[in-house]
């Protein structure tokens, strides 16, 4: 039997050659796992057992995780508003569940990523925003680590939370943040519109921000359920400050050729198949779409650092600082939890430079 696993983009050659984009140029910012099929045979036992897997953790996440009821949509922002209201109250078990408990160290990620920051440009005050922030768990990671690293002693720390959920908000302002130095806010807000050139809310109930308003903004699991990702990245590149730093995680699809290493009696084994299908036929549509109200993230990391803005006669893009891509260990120690982690940096680039990545992100249908 045959499976295929579908390329993620289809960029068409010739349109690239029209506006004088090169291979070279697509290669820079898209790996080769982005742009050709990959074709899977297995005998017909292999892909009964496949399906069982999936049938168990079907069953698993509607037994124990409850889902809601209604079939996902287009996963516009009011049926994910809909979804994170239902799941406020239980949503950090849920979390720590799904994740088998990893998402705390994701969240550690976010303030080492403060942390340098800190380390690297030596501030005398920090200004931090984390988006999608639910229920404020990254914001907690992030004191602690701050804390522990002493760097709450040198310098004041103002961490800002949005999030467009009220219920969320809610659980994240009743959790204690007793640090010493840190302030810590938490705004109604859409990441999608996160910019206004002074900083007023246009509806008097979204917070939005000025140009140039923070240091560091962290989004851990927060791109997901948003339907304009670039929208998101463009204002993140205008409430940063220059150098600032943006720190992105969230699930990536399985990389055919990283795939992780599962033991199996004495051996360590790499069962490329059975994480591809079960990511694509379980995680998005169970765990992603159904319980999250979330999409597949993948390609959120290679538009990221494509994004660019003209702010008068200067030109700003992201440089990359760091990227990560692991197949981590999900419950029986199964590899089926691929996750990312980016980090960029905001940096001043050339006309010619906006001009490139425009166009490429016109080839992708953005
Ligand atoms: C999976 S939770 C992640 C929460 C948190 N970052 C964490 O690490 O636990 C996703 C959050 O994104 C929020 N969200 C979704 N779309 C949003 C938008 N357009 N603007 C702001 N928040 C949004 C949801 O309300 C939800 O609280």
């Amino acid at each position: 039997m045959q499976y295929i696993y579908k390329k993620l983009l289809d960029i068409s050659e010739e349109k690239a050659k029209e506006l004088g984009i090169t291979s070279e140029d697509l290669a820079l910012y898209f790996p080769d796992h982005l742009m050709i099929d990959v074709e899977f045979k297995s005998g017909y036992l292999k892909f009964k057992l496949l399906e069982f897997v999936l049938f168990l953790l079907a069953m698993g996440v509607k037994t124990f995780l409850l889902p809601r009821k209604d079939q996902p949509g287009s996963l516009d922002i009011e049926e994910v508003e809909r979804v994170y209201t239902r799941e406020a109250l239980g949503y950090d078990r849920k979390h720590h569940f799904t994740t088998r408990g990893q998402d705390t160290i994701w969240r550690r990620k976010a303030g080492e990523a403060v942390a340098a920051y800190c380390q690297k440009n030596q501030p005398n005050e920090i200004t931090v925003l984390d988006l999608c922030t639910g229920t404020g768990l990254t914001l907690l990671e992030i004191c602690k680590i701050l804390a522990s690293r002493n760097i709450t002693k040198r310098l004041n720390v103002c961490l800002t939370g949005l999030d467009y959920n009220r219920s969320m908000l809610g659980v994240a302002e009743k959790r204690p943040y007793l640090f010493a130095n840190i302030l810590t806010d938490f705004v109604k807000g859409n990441a999608m519109d996160l910019y206004s050139p002074d900083g007023k809310s246009a509806d008097g109930e979204n917070s939005r921000f000025k140009a140039e308003s923070f240091d560091v903004v962290t989004q851990m699991c927060g791109i997901g359920g948003i339907n304009d990702p670039k929208s998101v990245f463009e204002g993140v590149l205008k409430v940063l400050k220059p150098g600032g730093h943006f720190f992105l995680a969230d699930m990536h699809r399985p990389i055919p050729n990283l795939i992780g290493e599962l033991p199996i009696i004495n051996k360590w084994v790499e069962m490329p198949l059975f994480e591809v299908f079960i990511y694509e036929k379980g995680t998005i549509p169970i765990v992603l779409n159904q319980l999250w109200g979330w999409r597949d993230t993948t390609l959120d990391f290679y538009i990221l650092p494509l994004v660019s803005w003209q702010d008068g006669n200067q030109f700003w893009g992201f440089k990359i600082l760091s990227f990560e891509e692991e197949s981590l260990r999900w419950w029986l120690s199964m590899t089926l939890m691929p996750y990312a982690k980016l980090i960029v940096e905001k940096t001043e680039i050339t006309k010619e430079e906006h001009d490139k990545r425009q166009k490429i992100l016109s080839l992708l249908g953005k």
